[in-house]
């Protein structure tokens, strides 16, 4: 039995009674142990809310997922995904994801307590300032490069990377969240159904877990999976980030997947010429070839890419992060 840093008392994985090392009892947490304040998130089958941790004082961002919409939108697996991957990330001491403390239910609700981000996530920070500067894109994608390797080195793909997930914390750091897509890699491209189905192009399949228009193209037609579709979303928010919108856009989703299998999409006036060449590499649709493919445990051949000169991508979590105009 773990517990957390914060409250000794407080079991993270397992039921029942037992002791922590410092001898104190372990028991399970439940709704009481928390004030519940405003809804600060929205999904198909689940609310986040802020909550207070009434021992601790501390706020927490608590999932609350409904046991009968998960069974009737049959997501059991999603939130069987999330779990496993934010207990894995959770113990593995990367400060870019939101971190799951504990979790419990009861007869209706399972509840997921994670680490509150602050700010928010980064979509609005990017709409209100039209684009950021090439400082700013270098250091927050700098910041979701790192998070992408410490996933990808623990053999799991997030597979609905986009600027919504990724939150900021109260110094503007980022945390990756919204793990109900990922995937943990038992072994390297594993078979899975395409999104597209093959009889009717104009039908998605069942398993199609992401966002439209950050999915990559062999997510939309092949059935291998590999962490290289993390890098292609990876792309498309460098991208966002400067032109202020998502490269792949379309009123319908069958014309959004025709443009993405076309590699159809421009570059504005003035998008800085380092950034072009980088999203160039990796919005490249066969994904053996995007830069950083190639690449083991860290994508040096990203951070080497003329766009990061003079970062220093080893110490980005230490640093102040750059004001975002
Ligand atoms: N919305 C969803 N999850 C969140 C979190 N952990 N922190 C802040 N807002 C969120």
């Amino acid at each position: 039995t773990q517990a957390t840093q914060t409250s000794p008392v407080v079991q993270v994985n397992g039921g029942g009674q037992s002791l922590t090392a410092n001898m104190l009892p372990v028991t399970k947490r439940n709704p009481r142990d928390y004030i519940f304040g405003k809804v600060i998130g929205e999904g198909s089958y689940s609310t986040v809310y802020l909550a207070k941790d009434i021992h601790t004082n501390r706020e927490h961002a608590i999932k609350v997922c409904e046991k009968q919409q998960i069974i009737r939108e049959k997501k059991r697996e999603q939130v069987r995904r999330e779990k496993d991957a934010l207990n894995i990330l959770s113990n593995s001491g990367s400060s870019f994801f939101v971190k799951l403390y504990c979790t419990f239910q009861d007869a209706e609700r399972l509840y997921f307590v994670m680490s509150y981000a602050k700010n928010g996530d980064l979509l609005p920070y990017i709409n209100k300032v039209g684009s950021f500067d090439a400082a700013c894109t270098r250091f927050y994608s700098g910041e979701i490069l790192r998070a992408l390797e410490h996933l990808h080195d623990l053999n799991i793909m997030h597979r609905d990377l986009k600027p919504e997930n990724i939150l900021l914390d109260h110094n503007m750091h980022i945390k990756v969240a919204d793990f109900g897509c990922s995937k943990i890699l038992e072994q390297p491209d594993a078979v899975e159904k395409p999104i597209l189905n093959e009889n009717n192009p104009r039908q998605r399949s069942n398993s199609f877990v992401g966002t439209a228009q950050y999915v990559s193209p062999e997510l939309l037609t092949e059935k291998t999976i590999s962490p290289s579709s993390d890098l292609w979303a990876l792309g498309c928010i460098i991208y966002q980030m400067i032109a202020g919108l998502p490269p792949f856009r379309s009123r319908s989703e069958y014309m959004l997947f025709k443009k993405i299998l076309n590699l159809d999409y421009v570059y504005p006036d003035g998008f800085n010429a380092d950034a072009k060449d980088l999203v160039q590499k990796l919005l490249v649709l066969d994904p053996n070839e995007r830069l950083g493919t190639k690449d083991d445990q860290r994508y040096t051949s990203i951070r080497s890419h003329p766009f990061y000169n003079g970062l220093d991508f080893d110490t980005l979590h230490l640093t102040n992060p750059p004001p975002i105009y």
